[in-house]
């Protein structure tokens, strides 16, 4: 039986619909009336850990879907609890939607990914870590007037869509040799003039539009942060993922 928690959010979701034709699966949510249609549903909350207990007992494999908590001595409490409920009851294995860098970075965004990464590993149990990069669903970018726009100096994003981390969570949790490993997830490389370019519209460079999590992040991708890139994300998937151009062209109006 294999345990999704955070199953209400868009990545669990997805993995949900990816596996219940695969194998047993539960979801695992804080709101039950929030829980995905046609597969079983336990009530698991990362602040109260007896339901995480109760919620994660029998599974053979357990994905942690990341608290959306922003806090991160919060955020860190929630993950360690639910890694010690899943020690208690003693999973099979413990897959966990890192973040890429927590393997290293102890601080800023990774902090509560680097120690919920160091818990599992303290724990014992059999784990995948599935480091993520940002959501592409996040970044497609707007065309407007055949113009795109974007603030990112023309430097690469390594982000992958949502779809295809979900499949990849999905055959780590089905499939063999995934254990012991941890996977920095990429996607393929891409940039706003690429992207331009590809689609024949002109591309211009804006100011950021001021504080704020996308004006931080395009300060990262400027710093040329994004664009570490791995085999890691195809090679799980078996196929190569999905670019921003792909997701553009379909669903692109005329
Ligand atoms: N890499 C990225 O770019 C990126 C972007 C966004 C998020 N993330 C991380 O990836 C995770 C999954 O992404 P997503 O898009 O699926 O996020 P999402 O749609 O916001 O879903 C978040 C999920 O967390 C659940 N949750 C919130 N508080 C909880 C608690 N106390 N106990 C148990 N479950 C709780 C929510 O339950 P309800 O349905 O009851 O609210 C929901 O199922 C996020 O939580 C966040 O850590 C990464």
């Amino acid at each position: 039986m294999i345990v999704i928690s955070a199953a209400s959010g868009a990545l669990g979701r997805l993995v949900v619909d990816n596996l219940r034709a695969r194998t047993e699966v539960v979801a695992v949510v804080r709101d039950l009336g929030r829980a995905p249609e046609g597969v079983p549903a336990r009530h698991g909350d990362y602040d109260d850990p007896a339901s995480l207990r109760a919620a994660f007992d029998g599974a053979s494999r357990l994905l942690l879907i990341s608290s959306p908590e922003l806090d991160p001595s919060r955020k860190t409490r929630q993950h360690l609890a639910a890694v010690a409920a899943a020690e208690a009851v003693g999973v099979g294995a413990i897959a966990f939607t890192s973040f890429l860098g927590a393997g290293t970075v102890a601080t800023g965004m990774t902090e509560a990914y680097h120690a919920t990464e160091q818990a599992i590993l303290d724990s014992g149990l059999p784990y995948t870590m599935l480091r993520h990069p940002f959501y592409s669903d996040a970044f497609v970018p707007r065309i407007s007037g055949g113009e795109l726009t974007g603030s990112t100096g023309g430097r690469g994003l390594n982000t992958a869509f949502r779809s295809d981390l979900a499949e990849a969570a999905a055959n780590v949790l089905v499939g063999e040799g995934h254990l012991g490993r941890a996977y920095d997830f990429t996607g393929p490389l891409w940039s706003h003039p690429e992207v331009a370019a590809a689609l024949g519209v002109t591309y211009r460079e804006v100011p950021d539009t001021g504080p704020g999590p996308m004006s931080w992040i395009n300060g990262l991708v400027r710093a040329g942060a994004l664009e570490q890139q791995t085999p890691d994300l195809e090679r799980v998937l078996g196929r190569p993922a999905e670019t921003v151009v792909s997701r553009l062209l379909g669903r692109r109006t005329p």
